[in-house]
């Protein structure tokens, strides 16, 4: 049925952690010169190189670059010395102890679809060089363990390219001949190669300063296209909140004279911290009310801060190979969540930051590409900057500061930067200054890095209440994930309390332990498969655990009965638990009414559950962020997540009658909150105002579905008002999921306002996209034919495909197979373009396991046309490959 695999294409081979060896070479200066040029930009590039190792021959990296020419110390190189090898690079045999090396290449930044490398965005110059995308700029050993002091020299059009940037300071400029100039940086840090940067082009400055606390003076600045300036203040907010923040934190101070971002609307994840010239997507920069979300304006402060905290974690200590991504990743994510827990409502943002989590690694970490977070090998390593290492990376590093505790975990930071600082490390570099500083043995703890999987955590209990003993048994299991059949057991940190009969807090006596001071909330270690914790002096009635608390640790916790989950929806003080147990609730409810509508039975809003949503309704007020929370059903594809075997078009079925249900029973209360919430006043971006925001949309969200109340014409006012885009967005969602005949007109008003906004116009694709309407995988379809689709640029990828292939269950499980196959067609289509980008399109397609037989079938035979292609990138090639795999 399919064709045969291009048997002249080998299969790209993988790299593994164990074969690490230190560079033959080391790099001490790079001096660059840049001819810009759309499609000949010509790079000249000095390294000062030395030998290291035991070998003479220096092999450099390189990839869609055109020789011209190249010498050593002076003299050209020729073969046989010089030869060029099957990867694109270069070899230089017999090369002497110290000496320098010249290289001339010609590049083409507009050929560069991957936007890896050094490429064009609206006639802009932009460069992308993590992971490898340096050697698509020149002959460079391109890997994070070789760090060099750069020094750049640029020069383009004075008329096209104004704006002359790269990493450093600014070392001088001049005018050239015809109409041509000049700049020059200078680094003083030595960095690897992938935080290299360049920008060239017609750009605008919005300038700030800072005073760092010792006293140095720093010019930022923030470049945009002419036009956006007013969009840029959120941007610049939240960077100097993250500058004092890290000082105050950790005693971290900027070390440049300038820091300089520039946005640039094509472009491949969401930012990058190059050394003194960050570069963002526009979507992580641009913000004002009348086109940015609440989401949009957390996402910046989110990225911002991320970007800026890699400086030192990252920029100043990195990582010595690919491997050790987290090092810098994970503790980074760390750092940005812990910032915007303390600029917002740290209970909010931690359990939005729970609930991202489970969306996106969890499912990983159970499917085709699970790996631990220091992964042993990879073939496109790009395919690794995932939520694994990413997120999951961050929870491994809030676990070891629960552990050793806030102090120490100061003291090991300090020690981690002190002994690494310029230098190129491991994780088990950054977990061994954490054992030095706490003096606690973390080796165990180390397995957290090397296992994939979720644990899940089991709880059962017993009381006797003649003694007051409580016995609670915790035990844990890690699934077997690819490679990984055995696991073994992890630390795992339980923050937790006891709840008596009443919901008053116990005092927590283990056995053995002094009755003076019991405290009413600890953290218990399971360190075991399984241990019992004896609780002592308890009185009567039989506690309820309420257990991670904060979630402090990432696992899934069973066994709690469901009268336990509603009590602590209700009672618990912590708001994680209540969150969580109301969301556990919700899912075992879900799960049932899903069996029961396979057996014909139509689904009806449990008692129990209305309960829990009456109790957050009655309190909504004091905290509308907490409720907006609390009252998201779980995902269809967290529903999903918990069957072995999912059913998309049932879930989909029951989840839409329960928010039928919840708007009908509530219709009164809900429609007074929409009233009561409505803002006159000014648009505000603090975290009440969007907590208000967020729970009045949530009440329209569940009016509209219910019939016979005024949820549609609620929300074409609130559509019509356009006070801000939270708003109007949440409007238009619930209108482009109805069957309203203000549908089309609202969509179209929206295209026709905001068709030369590519970040607004985005929302209206996803909004689409994402669509529950029964005619949305046709809608799909035809967007993917729109003039304003454009394969080319990753965000409207996102928006069109990402949205649809990941956030539409129930339509891309389309028992007809279509949506498969629109996701297979578009990854086609996309790989030669961008294959970065492609890559990471294809997870979906791996979820066939969890499929019924008919949908695995599909889904395996799309997986099987996408491999079959010929030249197929690497990235695509590994995701695909792993994904068919049986194990
Ligand atoms: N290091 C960047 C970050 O986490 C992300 C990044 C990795 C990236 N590779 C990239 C960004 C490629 C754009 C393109 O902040
Ligand atoms: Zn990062």
């Amino acid at each position: 049925m399919n064709a045969p695999l291009d048997s002249s294409a080998a299969t790209p081979a993988a790299i593994h952690r164990q074969d690490y060896r230190p560079p033959a070479f080391l790099v001490e200066s790079v001096d660059l010169h840049f001819s810009l040029h759309p499609t000949a930009t010509r790079v000249r590039a000095k390294l000062a190189l030395r030998r290291q190792g035991e070998s003479r021959v220096l092999e450099l990296d390189g990839e869609a670059v055109t020789l011209i020419e190249a010498s050593l110390d002076g003299t050209r190189l020729a073969a046989p010395r010089l030869e060029m090898l099957p990867s694109g690079g270069l070899r230089i045999a017999d090369a002497p102890d110290s000496f320098v090396l010249e290289t001339l290449v010609e590049i083409s930044p507009e050929a560069n679809t991957e936007l890896s490398g050094l490429y064009l965005s609206g006639g802009n110059y932009f460069t992308q060089c993590e992971a490898e995308g340096f050697r698509r700029i020149t002959f460079f050993p391109d890997r994070p363990d070789v760090m060099a002091r750069y020094s750049v020299t640029m020069e383009a059009d004075r008329a096209t390219c104004p704006v002359l940037l790269s990493n450093g300071n600014p070392a001088g400029s001049g005018e050239l001949p015809e109409g041509r100039h000049w700049a020059r940086w200078e680094d003083p840090h030595p960095k690897p190669s992938y935080l290299f940067a360049l920008v060239a082009g017609d750009l605008v400055a919005v300038r700030d300063r800072f005073t760092t606390r010792s006293g140095r003076d720093v010019a930022l600045a923030i470049y945009v296209r002419d036009g956006d300036q007013d969009a840029c203040g959120h941007a610049m907010a939240s960077l100097k909140a993250s500058m004092a923040w890290d000082e105050a934190e950790y005693g971290l101070e900027y070390d440049l004279d300038v820091f300089n971002i520039a946005a640039v609307s094509d472009f491949n994840m969401g930012a990058m911290e190059n050394k003194g010239l960050n570069i963002f997507n526009t979507k992580y920069i641009l913000a004002r009310p009348e086109t940015a979300t609440d989401a949009d304006y957390e996402g910046i402060e989110t990225v911002v801060s991320h970007e800026y905290f890699h400086n030192w974690t990252g920029n100043r200590v990195t990582c010595r190979d690919w491997f050790q991504l987290s090092l810098k990743e994970g503790l980074t994510v760390f750092r940005d969540q812990h910032f915007s827990e303390f600029m917002g409502s740290a209970a909010v943002k931690r359990l939005a930051n729970v609930r991202r989590l489970r969306a996106a690694q969890f499912p990983e970490d159970a499917g085709p590409m699970a790996h631990p977070v220091r992964p042993d090998s990879y073939v496109e390593i790009n395919n690794f900057y995932t939520a694994t290492v990413y997120q999951k990376g961050s929870e491994v590093v809030r676990m070891m500061r629960e552990l050793i505790g806030a102090a120490n975990f100061r003291k090991g930071m300090d020690l981690y930067i002190a002994r690494h600082d310029n230098q190129a490390v491991t994780i088990e570099d950054f977990v061994r200054a954490m054992q030095d500083a706490s003096g606690l043995d973390l080796s165990r703890f180390s397995r957290w890095y090397a296992q994939a999987g979720t644990p899940e955590l089991r709880v059962e209990d017993s009381f006797d209440p003649a003694t007051g003993r409580y016995v609670l048994t915790l035990s844990q299991t890690t699934p077997p994930t690819p490679g990984q059949p055995e696991k073994q057991p992890v630390p795992i940190p339980v923050a937790m309390g006891l709840l008596g009969p009443d919901g008053a807090p116990l005092p927590l006596r283990l056995a053995g332990e002094n009755a003076a001071e019991a405290p009413e909330e600890r953290v218990l270690l399971l360190e075991e498969a399984r241990q019992d914790f004896v609780f002592e002096g308890l009185g009567e009635g039989k506690p309820i655990p309420s257990l991670l608390r904060g979630f402090s640790a990432p696992v899934k916790l069973s066994g709690l009965p469901l009268e336990s989950l509603g009590f602590l929806a209700a009672r618990d003080s912590d708001p994680f638990v209540r969150w969580e147990s109301g969301q556990q609730y919700a899912t075992a409810e879900m799960l049932r009414l899903v069996a029961a509508h396979r057996a014909g039975e139509a689904p009806a809003l449990p008692e129990g559950l209305a309960n829990i949503i009456a109790a957050v309704l009655d309190h909504a007020e004091s905290d509308p962020a907490f409720a907006a929370e609390a009252l998201a059903l779980p995902s269809e594809d967290f529903v999903a997540g918990q069957m072995t075997v999912a059913d998309p078009e049932a879930i989909h079925i029951v989840r839409q009658a329960l928010r039928r249900e919840i708007g009908a029973r509530f219709a009164p209360r809900l429609a007074a909150l929409h009233d009561g919430l409505e803002n006159s006043g000014p648009y505000r971006i603090d975290g009440v105002s969007i907590g208000r925001r967020a729970l009045r949309n949530a009440a329209l969200s569940y009016l509209a579905q219910a019939p016979g109340t005024d949820g549609l014409p609620r929300a074409r006012a609130q559509f019509a008002a356009g006070a801000n885009m939270t708003d109007v967005l949440a409007a238009l969602r619930v209108l482009v999921d109805s069957t309203d005949p203000a549908r089309e007109e609202a969509l179209a008003a929206f295209h026709a306002r905001w068709r030369n906004d590519p970040l607004v116009l985005d929302k209206w694709f996803a909004l689409q996209a994402t669509s529950s309407r029964a005619d949305t995988l046709v809608a799909v379809q035809a967007l993917a034919l729109h003039p304003d689709f454009d394969l080319r640029n990753p965000n409207r990828v996102r928006a069109l495909v990402g949205a649809f292939a990941a956030g539409n269950p129930v339509h891309f499980h389309a028992a007809s197979g279509e949506g498969y196959r629109f996701l297979a067609e578009m990854v086609i289509a996309l790989d030669p373009v961008n294959s970065q980008v492609a890559a990471r399109m294809v997870g979906p397609l791996g979820d066939w396991k969890r499929q019924n037989e008919q949908r695995a079938g599909m889904m395996r035979a799309e997986l099987q046309r996408i491999l079959a292609r010929p030249n197929l990138s690497k990235g695509t090639f590994e995701k695909v490959s792993k994904s068919l795999a049986m194990d």
